[in-house]
């Protein structure tokens, strides 16, 4: 968990930096599977600071999301959004592949615990799929 550590680590406290790593994680992973990546990361939010275990558990999220798109999505394209809305922070991982269906799949830990994380962060969390459309994770984390 080295990379939870970096990004505990006050030193890496700018949300830019962050956004860094996580530009960086996603683009290794995906380019390995072919799968396009749009990173978008508002220009207002390179300001922000987030507390530590905001930090902590959104990268969370993001790092699970990615990682599940590359091991199942079989997906041509996935972007990464984050913005603002309003004093919101909002976050979404995006893949146009296979999808599944959310009732049906057993959960795993990482579905779990992205919940977990979302919950901890008093953040809403909605992860949506279709069957040949793809999934959307959605976090909106009020307020920053
Ligand atoms: N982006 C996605 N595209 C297609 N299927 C997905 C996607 N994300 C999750 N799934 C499906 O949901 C299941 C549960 O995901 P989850 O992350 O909870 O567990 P896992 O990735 O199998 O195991 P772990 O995260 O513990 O390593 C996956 O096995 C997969 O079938
Ligand atoms: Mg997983």
């Amino acid at each position: 968990m080295k990379d939870i550590a970096w990004v505990i680590d006050p030193k890496n406290d700018k949300f830019e930096k962050i956004l860094f790593r996580m530009r960086t994680f996603a683009s290794g992973l995906l380019e390995s599977k072919n799968i396009d990546l749009t990173f978008i990361a508002a220009p207002s939010l390179s300001v922000k600071i987030l507390s530590m275990p905001q930090r902590k558990n959104l990268y969370l999220i993001f790092k699970e999301a990615v990682t599940n798109v590359a091991k199942y999505s079989k997906a041509k394209y996935c972007s990464v959004t984050l913005k603002n809305e309003g004093n919101n922070l909002v976050m979404e991982i995006f893949d146009n592949g296979v999808g599944f269906d959310i009732n049906r799949s057993l959960l795993g830990n990482g579905l779990t615990g992205m919940k977990k994380s979302g919950e901890e962060l008093n953040a809403e969390l909605i992860i949506s799929s279709k069957i040949d459309h793809g999934t959307l994770v959605h976090l909106f984390l009020a307020p920053l």
